[in-house]
């Protein structure tokens, strides 16, 4: 089997799980991480006998990686991914793509004029809980999907959140472009359907920065299936769960469990198989589609169309209405997978 070299540019909080994926991962080397915290970079590319650097396209140019993961903040997206693809690198982007879907139609044009793989980091699909949940939907073992809830409440802005998260211009907004971006994947890929409608009330109490703390969203998807989500960063609160309402019975996915409506009307554990950890999981498939040796836009294209869900749910917050989702293209290239 083909090895790679690889090479992750940013150094932070979720950087250190990539770092220790592709070093477990045998076909893969990572040769090299870039930062620019001089500090940081040393004590992670230190650890896996990587190469530091501070400017990553002198890393590229340096150690010609095949595969590049992006861990940057979210302003940083954009500019990163196309330098990456201009440079002949195949990238892991993280979630989300980028600020905005029209910033990810720039990435998307680059992939394909330099012929890369451009991957979007939606874990979601890599949790068994959620893989199971996504089967029962296909098989239609619990009659037609109607309805989806998803949960997700979790202090925003303790003091150990980077501050660009919080800085609009940076991030793009709060809760909802960086976990509701979770929220809308997992609603689009369990459905295989696209959201084309939304509407969102935000607040914005939080303590620290401009961004919201709470998002509430109202959706319809392609499939007719309606979905809410509801988010929220605020103080002593907790929640990580999703329900799936079907017409012969109900699926509760909550953390990495899945649980099914029973005859008595109670929950039963699904058991789930051995679980690959979702990262390793993740980096597999992105090797999948390099050994391929072509140019692959289907994650992003898909990326793109949750970036344009975030973008309508802040739209309807603005305007008070339900707003359409701006189609890109006929249907979420990935959520069909
Ligand atoms: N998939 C997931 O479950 C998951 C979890 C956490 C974060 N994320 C995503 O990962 C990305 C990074 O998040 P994080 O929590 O690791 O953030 P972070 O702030 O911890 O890390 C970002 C790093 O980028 C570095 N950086 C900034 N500008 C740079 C530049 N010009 N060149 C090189 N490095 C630069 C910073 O110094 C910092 O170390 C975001 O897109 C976030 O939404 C995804």
């Amino acid at each position: 089997m083909k090895t790679y070299r690889a090479a992750i540019i940013g150094a932070g909080v979720i950087a250190k799980v990539h770092a220790k994926t592709l070093h477990e991962n045998a076909r893969t080397e990572l040769v090299a991480i870039a930062d620019i915290a001089e500090e940081r970079v040393r004590e992670l590319a230190a650890a896996y006998g990587a190469a530091p650097y501070t400017d990553y396209r002198v890393m590229i140019r340096e150690r010609a990686p095949d595969i590049v993961i992006i861990t940057l903040p979210h302003h940083l997206h954009q500019e990163a991914a196309i330098a990456c693809a201009s440079l002949g690198c195949h990238v892991l982007l993280e979630k989300p793509m980028a600020l905005n879907a029209a910033e990810c139609a720039d990435i998307i044009e680059a992939s394909i004029a330099h012929n890369v793989m451009m991957a979007i980091g939606h874990m979601q699909h890599y949790y068994p809980a959620n893989q199971k949940a996504k089967e029962i939907v296909r098989s239609g073992r619990l009659g037609q999907l109607v309805a989806i809830h998803d949960r997700r409440h979790h202090p925003y802005f303790l003091p150990e959140r980077p501050a660009w998260f919080l800085e609009k211009s940076l991030s793009g907004g709060g809760i909802v472009i960086n976990i509701g971006s979770h929220s809308i994947d997992k609603i689009q890929w369990l459905t295989g359907s696209a959201v084309r409608q939304v509407k969102a009330n935000l607040t914005f109490y939080g303590d620290r920065g401009n961004v919201e703390g709470s998002g509430i969203m109202f959706m319809q998807t392609s499939a007719g299936v309606t979905a809410t989500v509801s988010l929220c960063g605020y103080r002593n609160i907790t929640a990580n769960e999703t329900e799936l309402l079907f017409t012969g019975g109900q699926l509760k996915i909550a953390g990495n469990k899945l649980w099914v409506s029973g005859s008595e009307r109670e929950y039963e554990e699904i058991l789930l198989d051995e679980p690959v950890e979702p990262f390793q999981a993740q980096w597999n498939d992105v090797l999948s589609v390099v050994d391929k040796g072509t140019g692959y836009v289907e994650s992003a294209v898909y990326g793109q169309s949750v970036c344009a869900v975030v973008d309508a749910a802040y739209r309807s917050h603005e305007s008070g209405a339900e707003e359409l989702v701006t189609q890109f293209a006929d249907s979420p290239a990935g959520a069909a997978r």
